[in-house]
C-alpha cells in the first residue's frame, strides 16, 4: 500500500464513520460474545473494511462469509440504534459448524473466519489482499550442529502464538523466547540432509515479514488434561517496537500501534469475551462488552494485564515512518 496512516485515515473517516464517538453495541444471541467482540476489533479495522467494499461479486453462494462479514460491518457502521446488524453473521457461521451456545476460543474464530473468507470469496485477488493485510511470514530453522547446515521450512500465519511463562511477562520478553533458539533435547534429533544422519539440532523461529495489521494471541490457555487458563500478567505498550525482533534491526522502523484488544474474563471453563476498540477518528478508546458500549481510557485497557479480565488477542497496526517519530 502505497498511502501513509494518516493519509488513509483521512480518508477512511469521512466514509465509514458518520458519527463522531459512535461504537455499536451487538446483541449476544446466545454465547456470541466471541464473535461479537471480533466483529468490534474487525470493524475497527478500516483497512478491511476498504477491501470488503470493493468485494461486489455478481452472484455469491448461500452462506457467503465475507459477503456477511461485509454486510455486518456496513451496518455497524450506520447510525441506527439497533444492535443485531449481526444476525445473519451469525446465523452465516452457524451454518459453517461455528454455533451459538458453545464457548468458542477467540483466536480459533479469528482464524475460521479468515479462513473461510480466503476459501469462499471469488474474487481471488482480493482474497490475497485480505490474506497479506494479516499474514505473518515465519521460518523455522533447523540447524544441525555437527556441519551447520541450516533446514528452513516457511510458514505463515494470521497471530503470532505467544506463550506465557509463570510469573510476570511483558509482550517484548514473550516475542523473545518466541525466536529463541531451542536446542533440541537428545532423543529428539533431526535428519540432516548433508550428514545424512540424525544429529542433535538446535531450532529457531525467525519473522520473515510481518503484516499492515498484526494480531498477536497470547496463550492463555494451556491443556494439561484439562485446559487451564493462565491469569499471569503480560504488559504490552501502545507502541510496538517490532524491528528488533526480526533481524532487520535498524534501518527498518516497525513500529506498531495498538487498536484492539479481545479481552477474556473468567476461567477456562466459563468465560465471557469483550473488546476494547481505539476510534481511529480520534484515538479513544471504547468498551464494548455486547451490546454495552463505554468510552474508555488507555489505563482501563492496561487493568487487563492479568487478572479475571485479561487482553487475550491485541491488534496493532503497522505505523507509517513519519508518524513513529
Ligand atoms: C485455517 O487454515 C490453516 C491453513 O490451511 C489451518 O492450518 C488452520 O487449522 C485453519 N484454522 C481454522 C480455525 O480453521
Ligand atoms: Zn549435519
Amino acid at each position: 500500500m502505497g498511502l501513509s496512516w494518516n493519509k488513509m485515515q483521512s480518508n477512511y473517516n469521512s466514509r465509514y464513520y458518520n458519527h463522531r464517538d459512535y461504537v455499536r453495541g451487538l446483541n449476544n444471541y446466545g454465547v456470541t460474545c466471541c464473535i461479537n467482540a471480533l466483529l468490534q476489533s474487525f470493524s475497527a479495522t478500516p483497512e478491511l473494511l476498504e477491501l470488503l467494499d470493493k468485494y461486489n461479486p455478481a452472484q455469491t453462494e448461500p452462506n457467503d462469509v465475507p459477503m456477511e462479514l461485509k454486510n455486518t460491518l456496513c451496518a455497524m457502521r450506520k447510525e441506527q440504534k439497533h444492535h443485531s446488524p449481526h444476525r445473519n453473521f451469525l446465523d452465516c457461521l452457524h451454518r459453517h459448524s461455528i454455533h451459538r451456545y458453545i464457548q468458542h476460543d477467540a483466536d480459533e474464530i479469528f482464524h475460521s473466519i479468515l479462513n473461510l473468507t480466503q476459501k469462499q470469496m471469488t474474487d481471488k485477488d482480493l482474497a490475497e489482499e485480505i490474506r497479506k493485510l494479516y499474514e505473518i511470514k515465519v521460518e523455522t530453522q533447523v540447524m544441525c550442529k555437527e556441519c551447520g547446515h541450516i533446514q528452513k521450512t516457511p510458514n505463515s500465519l494470521y497471530s503470532l502464538p505467544l506463550a506465557i511463562r509463570e510469573g510476570d511477562n511483558t509482550l517484548e520478553s514473550c516475542v523473545q523466547s518466541y525466536i529463541q533458539q531451542q536446542p533440541l533435547r537428545s532423543g529428539n534429533e533431526c535428519y540432516c540432509d548433508w550428514c545424512m544422519k540424525k544429529q542433535p539440532t538446535t531450532h529457531q523461529l525467525k519473522l520473515v515479514s510481518l503484516p499492515s495489521v498484526l494480531c498477536i494471541h497470547l496463550k492463555r490457555f494451556r491443556n494439561y488434561g484439562t485446559t487451564r487458563k493462565l491469569h499471569n500478567r503480560v504488559t504490552f505498550p501502545e507502541t510496538l517496537h517490532m524491528n528488533t525482533f526480526n533481524g532487520q534491526s535498524e534501518n527498518a522502523k516497525e513500529y506498531y500501534s495498538l487498536y484492539a484488544v479481545i479481552v477474556h474474563i473468567g476461567s477456562a471453563f466459563s468465560g465471557h469475551y469483550t473488546a476494547y476498540i481505539r476510534h481511529s477518528l480520534d484515538q479513544k478508546w471504547f468498551y464494548a462488552d455486547d451490546s454495552n458500549v463505554q468510552q474508555a481510557t488507555w489505563e482501563h485497557v492496561q487493568e487487563t494485564y492479568k487478572g479475571g479480565k485479561t487482553a487475550y488477542l491485541l491488534l496493532y497496526r503497522k505505523m507509517s515512518e513519519n508518524a513513529s517519530g
